[in-house]
């Protein structure tokens, strides 16, 4: 009895061993420290999510440079989707994002440079639509989109002292 325990406990501290050193075995794990992350479209929209209310409440507090930065890290957003997900389940996301929302895009770029809150306010509404269109043309249409009525944060301020 006392010999089978004895054996099946070098069994076993064999197979760790040859296990540990086996090559193959180095080889599909050493890979994992420097696999590439390629971000899901989910993981890319939440933050695009978040920039949208907060590109909304800069606008609305004329915060203008506030605004240009968070329009620019939504184009990064974006421009992320099309290199990560260029088509994401036989939907070419990189072409919607050149037609659909680029434009968009560009005209609340050009109401923040011209520092218009009207402008600002129909470009926005207009990207907001935009956001709501690829949806549809994606199969998300149940993703519905709109103008924010709450910062979505309390601890930043939007207002320019
Ligand atoms: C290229 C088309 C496209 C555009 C443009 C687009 N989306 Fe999306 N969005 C998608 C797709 C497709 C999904 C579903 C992704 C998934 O399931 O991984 C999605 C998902 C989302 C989600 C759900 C994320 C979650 O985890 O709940 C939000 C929120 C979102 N989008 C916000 C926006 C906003 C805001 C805009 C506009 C500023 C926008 N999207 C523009 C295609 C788009």
């Amino acid at each position: 009895m006392k010999n089978t325990h004895i054996t099946a406990i070098l069994l076993l501290t064999m197979s760790l061993v040859s296990a540990h050193a086996d090559p193959q075995d180095e080889a599909t794990k050493a890979p994992l420290a420097n696999e590439a992350y390629t971000p899901g479209l989910g993981d890319i929209m939440g933050p695009i999510q978040m920039r949208h209310a907060k590109l909304w409440f800069a606008g609305a507090n004329k915060n203008w440079a506030l605004a240009a930065y968070e329009l620019d890290e939504i184009k990064e957003g974006f421009g992320d989707a099309a290199r990560f997900q260029p088509d994401f389940k036989g939907r070419p996301v990189a072409k919607m994002v050149e037609g659909i929302i680029e434009p968009k895009l560009a005209v609340v770029e050009k109401a923040i440079v011209a520092k218009s809150q009207q402008q600002f306010t129909r470009a926005f509404n207009q990207l907001t639509k935009a956001c709501n269109a690829c949806h549809q043309s994606a199969g998300y249409g149940f993703i519905s989109i709109q103008r924010p009525t709450q910062p979505p944060y309390s601890n930043q301020r939007f207002k320019v002292e």
